[in-house]
């Protein structure tokens, strides 16, 4: 299917980790879906590099089963595949067997980088490994020189997460890291920015005249934001236990969503204008001692339960689970950001495994209108406006709002109007990572992750790893397939607002 987008220029992409989870779940179909587009050049290339010993055709047949496998699986039938595209991605593709701290297996990637036809030799090594192998691949890969830039040629480093796993292994990671690459080689990634709606919510606030007057302390009372999952841990035990839901899903995911709705309009549309503001609105999260982040946030973790009719384990029997684990399944935080546009306004933030329903989304609540023409309909008053972006699924964005109830007495009733993706726009399938690799190929750095603003992730949930490890605070526990454990209701409660509700159709 032709793009609008503009043909990435030509580069071989060295994908370590060749044989996981990440390059087959997520990585080839969407190297695959971009070759549909036509928006790989000619010349790109893919070697995979892995400890496992094999031939590339042996390594081109794995992938080539793996991607038919998941198309068998999709649940929804939808998937598939185009041979003739297939037969020219597969063709670009090779295979390096070698250990990641073998310099020896460096000499070899090297000899893949041929120069091509526009003399370039451009090159993106995509780690797709275990976080142990963060800082010393790009290490090895400086010390081979394959990290030196030409006039010509670009070469890049893409990171996945966890990018440490707290403000001290982040702040010494990005410092490895940039002794090995310049920070402009660097592409950490963040896939909830691949997604198209996170990437809209710019184009709301800042494309359309009516939202950026009011996006501000004096009309918002709070925000909420949600990424509520139904999946439990899966196969994934030995890392979710290690990590749990506040490393694995707020300094990232959760506080992009924040800070792309918190953030003040950007200079321009460059990388860095973008950066910056996404990393100032971080930065202004107010920092607490350990012992007031415990009162500001809920951890919980699930038993066993019903999700969507299928049995769910307690979560300290899932497999790869310490039995006696205190890891939170679920956290519910209060986050102030204390600069000129928010003071005052609570943004709060939930996020939890084995919920009743999947759901992301950002909600706005507006200050209420008098209710003096009213009687003063309800015991609280007028129902407050709520703007809320569905990040997914479902995309869209609706607006809540009072309306007459026609008739001859004056009654009020909540209406809603309702923007859908799916209405207007015909989506090309895709994983969200797309967007990402083009971007990396072209040199886009927008969607990507820059030192300061993971530091300054890490830096506003310090407190509450400290207050947890320390014991401090309970972990509560909820029942897997419903809506989070009482105390995060209880959180939000104290300050006179409540989530919307996880169950039922979402808010329209
Ligand atoms: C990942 C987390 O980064 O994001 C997972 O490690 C989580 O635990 C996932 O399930 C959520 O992403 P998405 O795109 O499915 O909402």
């Amino acid at each position: 299917m032709p793009s609008d987008a503009a043909p990435a220029p030509p580069a071989t992409m060295f994908i370590f980790g060749a044989s996981g989870d990440l390059t087959k779940r997520l990585l080839m179909p969407a190297i695959y879906n971009l070759a549909f587009e036509g928006v790989l050049d000619p010349e790109f290339q893919i070697i995979g590099v892995d400890h496992i010993a094999r031939s590339e055709d042996d390594y081109r047949a794995f992938l080539t089963e793996s991607v038919r496998d998941l198309i068998a699986r999709s649940t929804d039938g939808s998937a598939s595949i185009d041979e003739e595209v297939w037969s020219w991605l597969i063709s670009r593709i090779g295979y390096v067997a070698g250990d990641f701290d073998d310099p020896a297996t460096y000499e070899t990637l090297k000899s893949r980088i041929t120069p091509r036809a526009d003399g370039s030799t451009n090159a993106v090594f995509y780690l797709a490994v275990a976080p142990r192998f963060f800082g010393s691949i790009p290490e090895k890969l400086a010390a081979g020189g394959l990290l030196e830039e030409g006039e010509k040629s670009f070469r890049r480093i893409v990171i996945e997460k966890p990018f440490g796993n707290d403000l001290a292994s982040a702040k010494a990671l990005n410092a490895h890291l940039l002794g090995a690459a310049e920070e402009h080689q660097l592409f950490r990634i963040d896939h909830f920015l691949g997604k198209e709606t996170v990437q809209n919510i710019m184009s709301l606030r800042f494309a359309n005249g009516i939202f950026e007057p009011i996006w501000r302390r004096e009309y918002i009372e709070h925000v909420q934001i949600t990424a509520a999952e139904t999946v439990g841990v899966e196969t994934r035990g030995k890392f979710y236990d290690a990590t749990g839901a506040l490393r694995d899903m707020v300094p990232n995911h959760m506080f992009q969503l924040l800070a792309t709705t918190a953030m003040e309009p950007p200079n321009s549309f460059d990388a860095d204008a973008i950066r910056t503001e996404k990393a100032k609105a971080i930065e202004a999260i107010r920092i607490q001692s350990p012992g007031e982040a415990a009162n500001w946030a809920v951890r919980g973790q699930y038993t066993a339960g019903s999700v969507l009719g299928k049995q769910v384990a307690d979560y300290r029997a899932e497999p790869d689970v310490d039995p006696h684990s205190l890891t939170e399944t679920y956290v519910a935080m209060k986050c102030m950001v204390d600069n000129w546009r928010w003071s005052g306004v609570p943004f709060y933030i939930r996020t939890g495994k084995a919920l009743t329903t999947r759901r992301t989304e950002i909600a706005i609540q507006f200050k209420r209108a008098p209710g003096v023409l009213f009687g003063n309909p309800s015991a609280g008053g007028l129902t407050p406006n709520m703007l809320v972006i569905h990040v997914q699924p479902d995309e869209g964005i609706s607006l809540r709002f009072a309306a007459k109830v026609p008739g001859r007495r004056v009654r009020l009733s909540e209406v809603d109007m309702d923007f859908r993706y799916k209405d207007y726009f015909q989506a090309q399938p895709s994983t969200g990572y797309e967007t990402l690799i083009y971007d990396c190929l072209i040199g886009d750095a927008t969607l990507f992750q820059r030192a300061d603003n993971i530091e300054a992730g890490w830096a506003a949930v310090q407190p509450l790893l400290d207050a947890w490890r320390a014991r401090i605070g309970d972990l509560n526990p909820y029942a897997a397939g419903g809506s989070g454990p009482q105390a995060a209701h209880a959180l939000i409660g104290r300050d006179g607002y409540s989530w919307l509700p996880l169950s039922g159709a979402p808010l329209r």
